[in-house]
């Protein structure tokens, strides 16, 4: 295991820069919808299948802690996995998994839904902030569940089942309103989730869920309203496209004057940010299978951005947005909303010759520098790819270090990348 480890840890990508990036990029399933739908399967003894769930290490560490409760799940074919939770073994989900993968603790709500108990690690922080789950926890006892938390752990039993009430949510939490959903499903009685998540991930989820047999109505809306059911069934559904991976090789093709077609790709998903890169110059263009991105002119424009919950600009993109104001004619300010310490890529960014300086939760950068490549070193899983579409645009040669950080959350980047005349290299020690 520790030899795994190391040779994980030791992975690095080379990456030329100068290239236009030019051709079409498929766009894989979403990481952020699979992740709650592969633990909704804990809710029913029937088989879930998923179609199109990318092959990410988040998806697999996913599947080893579902495999340790005692769900069967397996590749039914290269993107598609078919999940059955007879009976359990367990109702834990020990720190050692947990800590791999913060989207663990979404096994909180359907294990106490389904089997009135669970005991699962808490996440503790990360990279980008301390990421609490208090507002999981305080969903779970508003439906009546006993919650105490003791040497690390989240023990939570509902004997007589969870009862249906108003869940408030002091701010947006998107893995927390998707808890909040499985749990209420199954309650005595109807639900109200007050100011719930309404991203994409999160509306797609609760189609799920109805799929299944619940009865959810108002999702992306900050009301959803559930009647619990007695009990859920299996489905088959097809996993959205990242938009987030999308976004971020939108961002590639601008930065290196490129032309891409994003294939699969949603527009809706992505409004905001796409009027964003339309503000800065690039031409973002629906066609039948995506959206074409590309740029016309040479200028980029310097375009100040603040991260907020959908629909507003999303903070998965933010690192890689930054890397496209380094380049800019003038000075912007990204600012982060959600996350404490989502600015890691900085440091980064400037050995490379960028002129960023943070104050707070806010970002000044003064563009129309030239990015020089050097060895960085990545952090988190978004700051790795900005890192990477740095290195794209930068004159000379880019050590991307920690390559695992990308590999939770980037199907085939490589070839994604060299197949539209990229120079990247994925280097084992
Ligand atoms: C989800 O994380 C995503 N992960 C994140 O994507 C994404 O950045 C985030 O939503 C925001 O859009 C998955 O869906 C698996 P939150 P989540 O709860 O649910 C605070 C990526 O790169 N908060 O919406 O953990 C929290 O600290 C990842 O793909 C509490 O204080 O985010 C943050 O400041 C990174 N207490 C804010 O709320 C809680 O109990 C929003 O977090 C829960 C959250």
């Amino acid at each position: 295991m520790v030899t795994e480890v190391r040779r994980d840890m030791l992975q690095r990508m080379r990456i030329k820069g100068g290239k236009k990036l030019i051709g079409t990029i498929p766009i894989s399933g979403s990481k952020n919808l699979s992740l709650p739908a592969m633990m909704a399967a804990i809710m029913t003894d029937k088989p879930l299948l998923l179609r199109n769930v990318p092959r990410l290490a988040d998806v697999l560490s996913a599947m080893d802690l579902l495999n340790y409760i005692g769900v069967d799940v397996n590749w039914a074919d290269s993107n598609s996995l078919e999940l059955r939770c007879g009976s359990i073994k367990t109702t834990e989900a020990p720190y050692d998994y947990v800590r791999k993968m913060r989207a663990s603790i979404l096994t909180l709500g359907p294990l106490v839904a389904r089997f009135k108990k669970a005991s699962v690690s808490l996440p503790g922080g990360c990279a980008i902030g301390t990421r609490g789950v208090d507002l999981h926890i305080k969903a779970l006892q508003q439906l009546g569940a006993e919650v105490e938390v003791e040497n690390g752990y989240i023990n939570a039993t509902a004997p007589d089942g969870l009862r249906g009430c108003d869940i408030n949510f002091t701010t947006p939490s998107v893995t927390g309103t998707e808890n909040a959903l499985m749990a209420a499903a199954l309650a005595n009685g109807t639900s109200r989730i007050l100011n719930a998540a309404m991203e994409p991930e999160v509306i797609e989820f609760a189609n799920l869920l109805n799929m299944m047999g619940a009865n959810i109505v108002g999702h992306g809306s900050p009301i959803i309203t559930i009647e619990g059911v007695e009990s859920v069934r299996g489905a088959s559904f097809e996993i959205m496209p990242d938009r987030i991976e999308a976004g971020t090789y939108a961002i590639a093709a601008v930065v290196t004057s490129g032309r891409v077609l994003l294939k699969g790709c949603v527009q809706d998903h992505l409004s905001s940010f796409l009027e964003t890169v339309r503000s800065v110059g690039g031409i973002c263009e629906p066609v039948a299978d995506g959206i074409l991105v590309y740029r016309e002119q040479d200028e980029i424009r310097p375009i100040s951005i603040c991260t907020a919950q959908y629909p507003g600009f999303p903070t998965d993109l933010q690192a890689q947005y930054m890397v496209l104001m380094t380049i800019a004619n003038g000075a912007s300010s990204v600012t982060e909303n959600i996350f404490e310490n989502r600015f890691m890529h900085v440091p980064e960014l400037c050995r490379m010759g960028a002129n960023i300086s943070v104050i707070g939760r806010t970002a000044t950068v003064v563009g129309a520098h030239e990015l020089s490549g050097a060895q960085v070193m990545a952090t988190d899983l978004r700051a790795s790819v900005s890192l990477v579409i740095a290195g794209l645009v930068a004159k000379g040669e880019t050590v991307v270090n920690r390559l695992y950080h990308l590999d939770r959350g980037y199907e085939n980047i490589e070839d994604k990348l060299n197949n539209c005349g990229a120079e990247v290299e994925r280097l084992n020690v």
